[in-house]
């Protein structure tokens, strides 16, 4: 979503900034813009519709040697993409740009009727509340800016300017995160620390609630109510490489093969197959406490909810007596939902950003619950305000559909449940199978991964001119399923849903037709039989069916088939999936779309 950056130094602004907002890209924008000034205040303004490399076109007649300045990358919430709402908003002596969404802008805007709003803007209304501070001969800025803020109801993620005094910038934050990098003689600010990288590896979080006035030898936090901060700087753990392609066209793809590596880092230190044990020490429970568990709730969004779910499949297998409830968090952060004391919750989030995720914890929190955090991002704000952690460590995911993130979250939370499982006194001999067949998942992916990519790119090909498509399983193999059409929607805007095969004669079954093509996952086990039963029904009606499975002897007429060979029987739906994310990743290709940025959408969700 939005992206923040600024600088104060004595390098080239402007060329931070552009840097900086490129870096931000993958999470999402449709327009971009940057301010800079010189010594006495004079500013060099410029927006662009579109990519960053358009503003980098017009930032060529606009070249300057000014050496502060702030930048953004805007996703359109309040207003459609133009360059008139993209930001930074100047207005009076105020120059703004704003992460977030300011709910009471109207009222706000009505109040500031002395005031002429050239945007359709929210942030638009926030520059000018500072503005009338400002004039009112609140200085410094940073007294403006508190006064502000103090009105406003929403999120944000703030970097103010004035051009009367153009050697400080003022950020704040409340529910959108904010990172200022100190350097030697330069300070720099971003809404992601990997903007900084490059430049400086130290970095203090912004909590909510905090204001920093920063300028190129200074950072000075206060809070809303005037109590200063002591800052606590810290070292940024991305590195450089992590953040480029390596090589692949897409970040995508270098995603889908980085997983054999991050799986390693997530199982790191983690899985004991000596002992067949699991030690996860970051969610900080002692066994005492854990015995006492009786009820798990996973709240995710988009592919972090799928992981939530395939998880829960495997943490009832074999957790006894505890029921675990997976829940999508823009709905349960509305709901009574009642949680019983002896609860514990499991915030998945690769980002650690996502605004509904992010007001679950804290409700969860209100009501007395332990939260553990699922987390990717080191330092995000959900990682910060979890009780206890399990980072899944699997690195940057830059682009914005997550395929990395999703396989390492199942597995962490696989191992959350196994942590507890031995906790309650569950025989080792009967939860090793899971610890010996998690320990070889590395390996698994990567044979998988190096068999299936070119076959893969082939078969997608030959489905590419479909408009919907269908996906398939039963029991781990249904969020699977899930997530495989979520893939698909994404990056390719094929019309995807995920039944459980046995919903087919409950409705959907009425969709089958030349229009429509089947995804059905067929592990094998169980449930296998009746899954093929299921899939005959629809070869019966004409379906166009592809078929993923692990039977060695699958013989059914489908259009095409891949057959994975395995040796992994629990999580055979996991690697399944690794099919389902090269397809969708060959289809998009296929599509000729942008696959790292899919339209409309945005990596870090952080509004509601
Ligand atoms: C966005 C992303 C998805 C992601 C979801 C949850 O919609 O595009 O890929 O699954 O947010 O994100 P999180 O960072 O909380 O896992």
């Amino acid at each position: 979503m939005c992206g923040i950056v600024g600088y104060v130094g004595d390098k080239n602004a402007q060329d931070f900034l552009v840097s900086g907002l490129k870096r931000l890209e993958y999470r999402g924008y449709d327009s971009a813009g940057v301010v800079t000034f010189d010594n006495s205040g004079k500013a060099t303004l410029v927006k662009a519709k579109g990519k960053i490399a358009d503003l980098g076109t017009k930032l060529v007649s606009e070249r300057r040697e000014d050496k502060v300045g702030i930048g953004h990358t805007r996703w359109a919430t309040h207003g459609e993409p133009s360059e008139v709402n993209a930001h930074p908003h100047h207005v009076g002596n105020i120059y703004l740009v704003h992460n977030g969404i300011i709910e009471n802008y109207k009222e706000l805007k009505n109040a500031l009727s002395n005031y002429e709003f050239k945007s359709e803007t929210d942030s638009e209304v926030l520059a000018a509340l500072i503005d009338s501070f400002y004039k009112e001969g609140k200085y410094p800025l940073t007294n403006a800016v508190v006064q502000a803020l103090k009105l406003v109801q929403g999120t944000y993620g703030i970097a103010v300017m004035s051009d009367k005094n153009p050697n400080e910038i003022v950020v704040a934050r409340a529910g959108s995160p904010l990172v200022i990098g100190v350097g030697h003689g330069e300070t720099l600010i971003a809404s992601d620390a990997s903007a900084l990288l490059g430049h400086t590896k130290q970095a203090i979080y912004l909590n909510d609630g905090e204001v920093a006035t920063v300028t190129a030898g200074s950072v000075e936090i206060k809070t809303l109510n005037a109590e200063p901060v002591s800052a606590k700087v810290e070292e940024i753990e991305t590195n450089l490489a992590a953040i480029q392609k390596d090589g692949y066209e897409h970040f995508l793809l270098k995603e889908i093969m980085e997983q054999p590596k991050s799986l390693k880092e997530t199982l790191r230190g983690r899985v004991d197959t000596r002992h067949g044990m699991v030690h996860l020490g970051g969610p900080g429970l002692p066994e005492s406490e854990l015995r006492k568990i009786k009820h798990l709730v996973i709240v995710g969004c988009g592919t972090a909810y799928n992981a939530g779910l395939l998880a829960s499949y495997y943490i009832e297998q074999f957790t006894p007596e505890i029921t675990v409830e997976v829940v999508v968090a823009s709905e349960y952060r509305y709901r009574q939902a009642y949680i019983p004391k002896d609860s514990l919750a499991l915030i998945v989030s690769q980002s650690g950003e996502t605004a509904d995720t992010l007001a679950c914890l804290r409700e969860i929190k209100k009501q007395g619950i332990r939260t553990v955090g699922i987390v990717n991002a080191i330092g995000s704000t959900i990682a910060r305000e979890v009780d206890g952690g399990t980072y899944v460590h699997v690195g940057p995911e830059i682009s914005v559909a997550s395929t990395k993130a999703f396989t390492s979250q199942v597995i962490a939370m696989v191992m959350m449940g196994l942590t507890i499982a031995q906790a309650k006194g569950v025989r080792s001999s009967f939860l090793k199978p899971y610890i010996e067949e998690i320990a070889s998942l590395p390996e698994e992916i990567r044979k998988i991964l190096e068999e299936w990519n070119e076959p893969v790119r082939a078969l997608a090909d030959k489905y590419k001119e479909y408009d919907h498509a269908i996906y398939l399983g039963r029991d781990t193999a249904y969020p699977t399923a899930m997530e495989g059409a979520l893939k698909l929607k994404e990056i390719s805007y094929i019309d995807a849903n995920a039944y459980a095969f046995g919903e087919l004669k409950h409705g959907p079954l009425a969709l089958v037709d030349d229009r429509f093509f089947e995804f059905a996952l067929l592990p094998d086990g169980q449930l296998y039989d009746k899954a093929v039963s299921n899939v005959q029904e629809v070869l019966a009606r004409g379906g166009h069916i592809i078929a993923v499975t692990n039977k060695k002897e699958f013989d059914l007429e489908v259009e095409n088939v891949v057959k994975i060979s395995t040796s992994a029987k629990l999580f055979a739906p996991l690697l399944m999936n690794l099919i389902a994310q090269l397809f969708a990743y060959y289809m998009a290709v296929a599509k000729g779309y942008n696959v790292d940025q899919p339209r409309n959408l945005a990596k870090s969700v952080t509004v509601e």
